[in-house]
Order: C-alpha cells, then structure tokens, then sequence
C-alpha cells in the first residue's frame, strides 16, 4: 500500500493535512495508519524527548543525526514495514528528507552523510509520496504563536530558512516523488483536494 510522508516547517500544516487525508482514506474504506518521527515506536518517543527537550545537555550536531536515524531505524523496521504488509496506507509525519533538511541545511552537515545514514536507517523503504507543506517562515511563526516552542522551534528565523530553502530544493531535485502544497493562502480543505487530485493522477487512489 502507499506510504505517503508529510514534510515542511515547524508549523506549516503537516498534522493537520495528515489528519485530514486519513480521515478521507477511512471515509473510502482503506486500511490507515498516521504516525511520526521522531517518535512513531515507544523507544521512538524516548528518543523523541531526547531530541526536542530544552533542558539538559544538547546534542551535537553528529548526534542528533545519529538519534534521528536511530528512532527511523526502529520505526521502519518495526512499524512502518509491518502496516504496509498488512495493506495498510501509511502517513507518516516527517521522514528522511527531514533529516536532509534541518540536519543538512539546518545544521550544516554533510548532505552525503545524512543520505548515507537515511538510506541505512530506511532499509531500502522510500516515500511513495512527499508532500511538502510549504509557507513562508513568518506564516509558519504565526501559526505556532501560543506553543511552548521545542528546541527547533527555538532556533532563529535564518536556520528555519535554510530548511525551508532546502526542502524547495530536494522537491525540485526528487520532483518525481514530490507534491509541494503552498498552505499560505488556502484552506485545509482545498490542500486535501490537491492532494486527493495527486493521488488519482499518480494511480495511488
Ligand atoms: N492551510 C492552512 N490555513 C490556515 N491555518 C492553517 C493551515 N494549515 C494549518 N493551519 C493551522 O496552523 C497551525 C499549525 O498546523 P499544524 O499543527 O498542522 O502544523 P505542523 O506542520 O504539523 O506543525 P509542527 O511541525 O509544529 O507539528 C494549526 O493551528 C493549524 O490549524
Ligand atoms: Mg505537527
């Protein structure tokens, strides 16, 4: 069955079009699944702690690659790739071109690298579908106005840039697989439209 990944910006819609699209997938009938990294196993949500706290010591760039890679490891391995034999549609909430994103770009680590490891982490799994979630930075503060901001959320204005200039890039790159939404100025509900469109012209649905 299709495995769909949501990526984007801290704030930019990903949940929310996640949700929405596995609402509209049970509406039809389908087998559904929604999860996330970090954190889509249980010792995913341990580590997921570890990476977004902002108390204790902080880990450096290296390692926080090496933690990503490590919560996708075990969710590919004993999540993702398991529902997906079972028929079920898999949405997931961020997945290896986030890695690409914020450790590449945002933390200036070698793009090599970080696909190296994804490729290892991911056992050979990719997207059938990336959907990106795009906004302007300022939008995506907006939105998030309110949270307690994670250790992400805390960075500066230009690191949320550099992701975000980043996932504009690996969408032109990989345009095969992905579908950029611009959340901006439409409706939740006219994004789950185009991406309903998508699925149809891509013989997913
Ligand atoms: N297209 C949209 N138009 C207006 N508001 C939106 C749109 N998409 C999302 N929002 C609102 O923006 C906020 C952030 O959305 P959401 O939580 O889905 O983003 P996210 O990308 O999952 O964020 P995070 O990375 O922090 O989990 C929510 O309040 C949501 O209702
Ligand atoms: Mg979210």
């Amino acid at each position: 069955m299709p495995f769909i990944t949501f990526e984007g910006i801290d704030g930019s819609g990903k949940s929310s079009l996640a949700k929405l699209l596995a609402k509209e997938l049970e509406k039809r009938g389908y087998k559904v699944q929604q999860t996330q990294e970090p954190g889509g196993t249980a010792l995913g949500l341990e580590l997921r702690q570890l990476l977004l706290r902002t108390s204790g010591e902080p880990p450096c760039p290296e390692a926080e690659l090496l933690i990503y890679e490590a919560d996708r490891a075990q969710h590919v391995n004993t999540k993702i790739k398991p529902l997906l034999k079972n028929n079920f549609w898999v949405l997931s909430d961020r997945f290896y071109h986030s890695s690409l994103a914020f450790q590449g770009a945002g933390r200036d680590l070698k793009i090599q690298d970080v696909m190296w490891l994804n490729q290892f982490a991911a056992g050979g799994l990719s997207p059938d579908l990336v959907v990106l979630v795009d906004c302007p930075v300022d939008v995506s503060f907006a939105r998030r106005a309110g949270r307690v901001a994670d250790r992400f959320e805390k960075e500066k204005r230009e690191f949320h840039e550099k992701v975000r200039n980043q996932y504009l890039k690996l969408a032109k790159d990989e345009s095969d697989i992905f579908l950029i939404l611009e959340s901006e100025k439409k409706s939740l509900d006219s994004l789950l439209k185009e991406l309903i469109d998508e699925l149809n012209k891509r013989g997913l649905l």
